[in-house]
């Protein structure tokens, strides 16, 4: 059982605008890969330089194009966990709530969440490195997606260009409709859950800042310390997948 506060979901219950921002943290009870979690975390296994920036993709498409394949079979045979379910059903109790994702998965939208905010692409919608028309990838799920296996990326429809991974790569601008939503929202929510993110990776980390600096009451919902600690109105300690069904619960009751 986290030790939720009772002062903490007062201040949930009289919020009239509720930010979130997810990190891998948030799908790691569905089986997904975090980045950084010693042994396990992607950037523990593979380079960034050699798979997430756009000289990568240039120098070996297929490996890149490979690995991020591999990637989107694994989110498409995971399911969305208690934790996407209890966001969503918070989504619906609160009077406002913008749900804003560092994930490229879709479970949140499985989980039923609408709208989702997010702020580093997805995996699902690979588009024209040279035109940006989107590409449609075929849907069936191999029995067990092969992380080694190097893979030509397909060829636009229109103008013949690489079709590449719907990710943003470091180096790269964040989408700009996508950002501008979130930043207005840490401006004028009242309160900002922050899961299962390390709050380490920019810009989408000064999210949290703008939204302390404005007054909203900041709490993290992590197993581990982040650094955060100390600039929070309160830390819920344990697996997102475990804490915010609870949050939820208690929260019912107030209403
Ligand atoms: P990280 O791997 O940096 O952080 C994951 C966080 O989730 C850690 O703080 C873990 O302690 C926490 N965590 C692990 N299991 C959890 C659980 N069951 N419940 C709650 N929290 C849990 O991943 P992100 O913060 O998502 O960017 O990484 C941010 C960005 O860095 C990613 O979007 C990606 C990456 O490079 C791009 O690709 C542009």
């Amino acid at each position: 059982m986290a030790d939720i506060p009772d002062t903490l979901l007062e201040s949930l219950r009289a919020a009239r605008h509720v930010m979130v921002l997810t990190g891998t943290g948030v799908s790691a009870e569905s089986g997904l890969a975090t980045f950084r979690t010693p042994q396990t975390g992607l950037w523990e296994r593979f380079r960034p330089e050699d798979l997430a920036t756009p000289s990568a993709f240039q120098r070996d498409p297929a490996l890149v194009w490979g690995w991020y394949e591999w990637r989107r079979m694994q989110v498409m045979r995971a399911a969305p966990n208690p934790a996407h379910e209890a966001l969503s059903a918070l989504q619906k109790l609160m009077p406002r709530m913008t749900l804003v994702t560092q994930n490229v998965d879709d479970l949140h939208e499985r989980a039923g969440s609408d709208p989702v905010i997010h702020l580093h692409g997805t995996l699902l919608q690979p588009y024209c490195g040279r035109c940006r028309e989107s590409y449609a990838l075929p849907r069936e799920i191999p029995e067990e997606p092969d992380g080694g296996r190097l893979l030509e990326p397909p060829s636009c429809h229109r103008c013949a260009g690489s079709i590449r991974p719907g990710v943003v790569w470091f180096g790269e601008a964040l989408p700009q409709r996508d950002w501008d939503l979130a930043v207005r929202a840490a401006a004028a929510c009242d309160a900002f859950l922050c899961v299962g993110t390390s709050s380490v990776v920019q810009p989408a980390a000064s999210l949290i800042e703008m939204a302390i600096k404005a007054g909203a009451v900041a709490v993290q919902i992590n197993p581990n310390p982040t650094g955060l600690e100390g600039r929070l109105f309160c830390e819920l300690q344990g697996p997102a997948g475990v804490v915010l069904p609870e949050l939820l619960e208690r929260l019912r009751r107030l209403y």
